[in-house]
């Protein structure tokens, strides 16, 4: 078992694909982004990437470019000298020269202002550059990964990010898929956590029921495994499925906002004949909902967009980046028509 096992759950092929990646390119020193929603692992990510390198016992240093203020972030990264603004008074090094030998993880990358942006550029290069107030350059060695939970390539597109910095740190991307996109890690997680929860708070490890997982699998988890452990570690707390599961109802129909939740009793079979729970049911399975509200939103941005491009297809297909293929197909399956 290597770190990658050791420290990132999961058996899922998309998971497995992450792992194998982390060990094709641990000791590569190129650059990487990661990318994927919030809570997927992108940190655990960049720390297995750091642990399976041979920099594994210096330094890890991460800056999170979105919780520094602007003004500040400059000399977080780069450092300054004595006297080189009112209030330098003792020179400070910066998280650059702090990870010398090591990794740097620049998070959240594409929350980095634009002017700091053209400078990392520069900095990216050979990784030197002067502290702030400083008349001599340092420079340092260390491994640049970069994490975001934007579309770094939108950003480009919509001028918020420079495209020159994007190729130059995106040399290997990583995409850590979302936790609906990987169910069949849902059951380990639950055990992990717990298991791990267990330990904190020196209880006995806790049974999750069948009906806890069954959800589980089925529930869209939009803030991803972050919220399963915070879910896992409330329900060892507090044991109030009940109130969790009407919670996390309620959001996921808040969450597919406008689409009418229509209540279609299933057919009796033995299993929901037997479970007085099942009978009561008021609401459709989550997954019929989810794809009747990705349907509803694809038909509307889709007839959008043919509308704006006066139903060139060719166009339209161009502006949603799909293929002209894949825009024929939605066509008619979204049975989308032309108005006169
Ligand atoms: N595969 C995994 N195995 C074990 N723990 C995981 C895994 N993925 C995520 N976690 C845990 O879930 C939590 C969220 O992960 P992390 O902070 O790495 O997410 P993130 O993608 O960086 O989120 P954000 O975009 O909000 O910063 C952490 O406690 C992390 O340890
Ligand atoms: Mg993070």
């Amino acid at each position: 078992m290597d770190v990658c096992d050791r420290i990132i759950v999961g058996n899922s092929p998309p998971i497995l694909r992450v792992k194998e990646l982390i060990r094709q390119v641990a000791n590569s020193d190129l650059n990487v982004v990661l990318c994927g929603e919030s809570g997927v692992g992108k940190e655990l990510v960049a720390q297995a990437l750091h642990l399976s390198s041979n920099r594994k016992d210096k330094p890890f240093v991460k800056v999170n470019c979105a919780a520094i203020p602007n003004e500040l972030l400059e000399s977080e990264l780069f450092g300054y000298e004595r006297g080189a603004f009112t209030g330098a008074d003792q020179t400070k090094l910066g998280k650059f020269e702090l990870a010398h030998n090591g990794t740097i993880l620049l998070d959240e990358i594409g929350d980095m202002p634009l002017v700091l942006q053209s400078k990392m550029l520069q900095v990216l290069q050979d990784l030197q550059f002067s502290r702030l107030g400083a008349k001599s350059d340092v420079k340092v060695n260390c491994w640049v990964l970069a994490a975001t939970n934007h579309d770094l390539e939108q950003d480009v597109r919509n001028r918020l990010f420079r495209e020159d910095l994007y190729y130059r740190l995106n040399i290997i991307s990583m995409f850590i898929p979302p936790l609906r996109e990987r169910p069949e890690d849902i059951d380990l997680f639950i055990d992990y956590f717990a298991g791990q929860f267990a330990q904190k708070i020196e209880s006995p490890v806790f049974e999750f029921s069948v009906d806890v997982r069954n959800f589980f699998r089925q529930y869209s988890w939009p803030g991803n495994v972050r919220e399963l452990k915070n879910l896992v570690e409330r329900l060892m707390l507090l044991g109030d499925w009940q109130t969790v599961e009407e919670e996390l109802l309620a959001r996921e129909t808040r969450r597919i906002n406008g689409h009418e939740l229509t209540t279609h009793p299933s057919p009796p079979t033995p299993d929901n004949l037997n479970s007085e729970k099942r009978a009561k049911k008021k609401f459709p399975c989550l997954k019929e909902v989810k794809k009747k509200a990705v349907l509803k939103a694809e038909g509307k941005l889709i007839s959008e967009v043919l509308r704006e491009t006066g139903w060139n297809r060719k166009r339209a297909a161009e502006i949603l980046q799909i293929s002209y293929k894949a825009l024929l197909y939605k066509i008619k399956e979204l049975n989308l028509r032309r108005e006169e």
